[in-house]
C-alpha cells in the first residue's frame, strides 16, 4: 500500500526533478546502480565473478519518446555486448532488456517496430554467446511482451522471460511457459497494478509466487527465482534438493542482500541483476518503493544534505 501510493509519488515531475537534481542521492542510488557506464558495469561484472556469482546486466532506461532514442538503446547494448566479449566477460553472463526503451509505447507499430529492434538486438548477443532476458514491466505491456518473446524464441530459443506473481493473469501464463528449455524469471512485480489486475494483499502475491514456481520446476522449464524473500529461497532450496523436472538458479539485484548471494553462490547457480547508466530515476524509485526503509534513509540523506 505505502509502496503503491510512493510509486505514484514518483511519477510526478516535481518530485523527479527534485531527487535528480539533488547531489546527494548520488551516493544512495550507488547502493543500487553499479555506475554510469560500460566500464563501470563490467567492473561490477568482474567483481561479482570473483564469488562465483553471474550477472544479467540492464542498461537504464525506459519508456523512450522517440524512436532514435530506441535505436540508441540498440547501439548501447550492442557496445556492452561487444565489451564482454572482449574482454572474456561474455560466457554464462546475460543482459535485461525492457521494449519500452525499444520504443514499444511509440504508436499503433511500437510493439513490432520494438520486436524488430530486439530482434535485432538478441540476435547480436547470441553471436557473442551472451544470453537475453526480456523484463516485465506494467500489466498494460505484458500481452505484447509475451507476443515479442513468442517471436524471439523462434529463433533464438534461450530468450527468457518475466513473469510477476502479483498479477491474476499470471497462473496462465506460467503453464504456457512451464516448459523443457523454457527460461523464466518469476518475480513478485514492482510496478503499481489496479487490483482488478493484481492480488493486492502481500500473502496472496507471495502464495502465488510459490505456486508458479513449483509449475514451472514440475514443467522442466529453467526456473530463475528472483527474489530476496529469504522464506522464498529457502522452500526454492528444498524444491531443489528433491530433484524436479526443471532446473534453476538465483536471482537477486545489485546491492540488496550481498551476503546472501554470495551463501547461495556456493550452492546453486546465482545470478545478479547489475543495472548501470544515468537514467536511474524509474529503477531508483522502484526500489525505494519496496522498502519502506529505503526511503527513511534517502529521506534523511536529503535533509542533511
Ligand atoms: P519482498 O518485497 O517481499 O522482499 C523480501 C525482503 O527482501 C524484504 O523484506 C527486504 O528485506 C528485502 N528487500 C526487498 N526489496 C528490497 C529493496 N528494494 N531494498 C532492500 N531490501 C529489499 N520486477 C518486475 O516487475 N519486472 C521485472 O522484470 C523484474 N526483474 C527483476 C529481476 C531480478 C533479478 C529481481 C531480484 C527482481 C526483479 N523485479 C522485477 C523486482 C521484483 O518484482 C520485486 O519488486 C523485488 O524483487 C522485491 O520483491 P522480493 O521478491 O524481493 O520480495
Amino acid at each position: 500500500m505505502f509502496g503503491q501510493l510512493l510509486l505514484g509519488v514518483a511519477g510526478n515531475g516535481g518530485v523527479r526533478r527534485l531527487v535528480t537534481g539533488s547531489s546527494v542521492s548520488r551516493p544512495v542510488v550507488a547502493r543500487f546502480v553499479a555506475g554510469d557506464d560500460v566500464a563501470a558495469a563490467t567492473a561490477a561484472t568482474r567483481d561479482l565473478a570473483r564469488d562465483g556469482i553471474a550477472v544479467t546486466l540492464d542498461r537504464l532506461g525506459e519508456d523512450v519518446t522517440a524512436p532514435d532514442q530506441a535505436d540508441e538503446t540498440v547501439a548501447g547494448y550492442r557496445d556492452l555486448v561487444e565489451r564482454l566479449a572482449a574482454e572474456g566477460l561474455a560466457e554464462g553472463n546475460e543482459v535485461s532488456i525492457k521494449l519500452s526503451a525499444l520504443g514499444q509505447g511509440l504508436g499503433p507499430d511500437g510493439p513490432a517496430r520494438a520486436t524488430d529492434r530486439a530482434h535485432a538486438l538478441v540476435g547480436h548477443a547470441y553471436s557473442r554467446g551472451v544470453d537475453v532476458t526480456v523484463d516485465m514491466e506494467d500489466h498494460t505491456r505484458v500481452e505484447d511482451t509475451l507476443e515479442t518473446v513468442r517471436t524471439l524464441r523462434a529463433d533464438f530459443p534461450r530468450t527468457g522471460c518475466v513473469l510477476q506473481s502479483m498479477l491474476r493473469r499470471t497462473e496462465g501464463d506460467v503453464r504456457d511457459l512451464a516448459r523443457p528449455g523454457s527460461r523464466v524469471r518469476l518475480v513478485k512485480g514492482a510496478y503499481n497494478e489496479p487490483p482488478e489486475v493484481a492480488h493486492p494483499a502481500k500473502a496472496d502475491v507471495d502464495k502465488a509466487y510459490v505456486r508458479a514456481l513449483r509449475t514451472l520446476l514440475d514443467g522442466g522449464a529453467h526456473a530463475m527465482v528472483a527474489t530476496h524473500d529469504l522464506r522464498i529461497v529457502k522452500l526454492a532450496e528444498e524444491l531443489l534438493a528433491a530433484g524436479p523436472a526443471g532446473s534453476a538458479e538465483f536471482q537477486m539485484l545489485y546491492g540488496i542482500r550481498s551476503p546472501e548471494q554470495q551463501r547461495l553462490a556456493k550452492h546453486h547457480a546465482m545470478r545478479v541483476y547489475v543495472p548501470y547508466g544515468t537514467d536511474w530515476y524509474g529503477y531508483f524509485s522502484r526500489r525505494l518503493a519496496e522498502r519502506p526503509a529505503n526511503l527513511a534513509f534517502f529521506a534523511r540523506s536529503l535533509v542533511a544534505g
